[in-house]
């Protein structure tokens, strides 16, 4: 009796031995641990359509690839940062301290996407942004660690610099929110425009988020330049396009401006953006086979035309995938990671494009122009544009 206790006892043991053993191994080959995804979007004001549609498109891309990154299956984490730079660093924290999150992707805004560019420098997260151009996120906050999907706010506005300059227009009024995004656009507006002869002859601003356009509207009516150049995005774009077609403005002085002023917003803005030009690295009528599928996809999954900030969401998974297929998803091989991800060609809907060594893309910026409720591409302004990435040492 003593002994069949004995044996009973002993072949349990192994078997725990055995089941202790054998547990890495399923654990790795079937049940990876989940690649917990940060998204620090806004959801709320001025911003939430793009926040919202970056959302969309990197879900997309994961959806494309079996809900997986890495061969990790991929779960979301949200915080709504309602681009409040004020609250950036706190809803930054609640993803890496309080979800433990992989990977952060984020965010719309330039102010909050500085606050979040420190907490990721500082703490070794990898991150993704999905939009804000602000210029030190890879400039002179430059990291290993931290990768832009989308552009630098200098970009577009050196290419919309040019444009305006050869169309021979000389002095120029601009128009913007008060903060890094507005003011980086207007310095790379004024670089091109200068070198090509062009002058800013006045700068205004009003602060982020406010929509009250009237007082400025009636400073350009006074000032009568050859034409406009503005940064607004999102309801505020939709904003400022109606009022300044309503204030009788469009006719007289052209108004130009990146992108942002135009993508996602013609429904709301109706006849008010009828023939605007303006730069971006996307366009509606690319007609390349890599975006017909991805409008495609896009449009049966959401019921919604995709805009530029669903191809940067896309692409910001595109970069991901890329980053955690070379480590098989184990994401504390740091070095490798990114390594991958620098080298990596994405074959984005816009056109492929690479990194430049700051980690930002180098991307023709087309030329397009609002016909219908499409922002037709009419050329390409710029060619393999590289922000010069000021700053950045690594
Ligand atoms: C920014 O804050 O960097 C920003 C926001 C919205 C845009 C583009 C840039 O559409």
């Amino acid at each position: 009796m003593r002994n069949t206790r004995r044996t009973l006892v002993a072949s349990a043991a192994a078997l725990a031995a055995l089941a202790a053993l054998a547990l890495p191994f399923t654990a790795h080959a079937q049940t990876a641990p989940k690649l917990k995804v940060g998204l620090m979007l806004p959801y709320t004001g001025t911003f939430a359509a793009l926040g919202t549609a970056i959302e969309n498109g990197f879900r997309l891309h994961v959806a494309e690839q079996g809900g997986k990154l890495g061969g990790r299956e991929v779960e979301y984490f949200k915080v709504d940062d309602e681009s409040d730079p004020s609250k950036a660093t706190d809803n930054v924290n609640k993803l890496i301290k309080r979800d433990s999150v992989d990977v952060l992707v984020g965010t719309v805004h330039s102010g909050v996407a500085m606050a979040m560019a420190k907490v990721a420098k500082d703490t070794g997260t990898l991150l993704v942004v999905p939009n804000a151009g602000a210029g030190a996120v890879t400039g002179a906050m430059c990291a290993p660690n931290i990768f832009r999907s989308s552009f630098s706010n200098w970009q577009p506005g050196y290419a919309m610099g040019e444009v305006v300059a050869k169309r021979g227009h000389k002095k120029v009024v601009t128009i913007t929110w008060k903060y890094a995004a507005g003011d980086e656009s207007v310095q790379g507006f004024k670089e091109a425009l200068e070198k090509g002869g062009g002058q800013v002859v006045k700068e205004l601003s009003l602060p982020f988020p406010n929509v009250e356009f009237q007082a400025l509207l009636t400073e350009i009516a006074a000032a009568k330049p050859d034409a406009v150049y503005t940064f607004f995005a999102g309801g505020g774009a939709v904003k400022f396009v109606k009022d300044y077609a309503a204030a009788g403005l469009k006719k007289n002085i052209p108004l130009y401006g990146p992108g942002f002023l135009t993508d996602g917003t013609l429904e709301a803005q109706g006849d008010a953006a009828d023939g605007l030009f303006t730069t971006l690295h996307y366009a509606d009528s690319l007609n390349l086979p890599r975006d017909n599928a991805f409008r495609l996809a896009y449009a049966k999954t959401y019921k919604l035309q995709p805009d530029v900030y669903a191809v940067q969401g896309y692409d910001a998974a595109q970069m991901l995938a890329a980053g955690l297929a070379a480590v098989k998803g184990d994401v504390g091989k740091k070095a490798e990671l990114a390594s991958a991800i620098e080298k990596a060609k994405i074959d984005s809907p816009r056109g492929p494009f690479t990194l430049s060594k700051a980690h930002n893309p180098v991307q023709d910026f087309y030329l397009r122009q609002v016909v219908g409720k499409e922002n037709k591409m009419v050329g390409v302004a710029s060619k393999a544009l590289a922000d010069p990435g000021r700053g950045c040492r690594m």
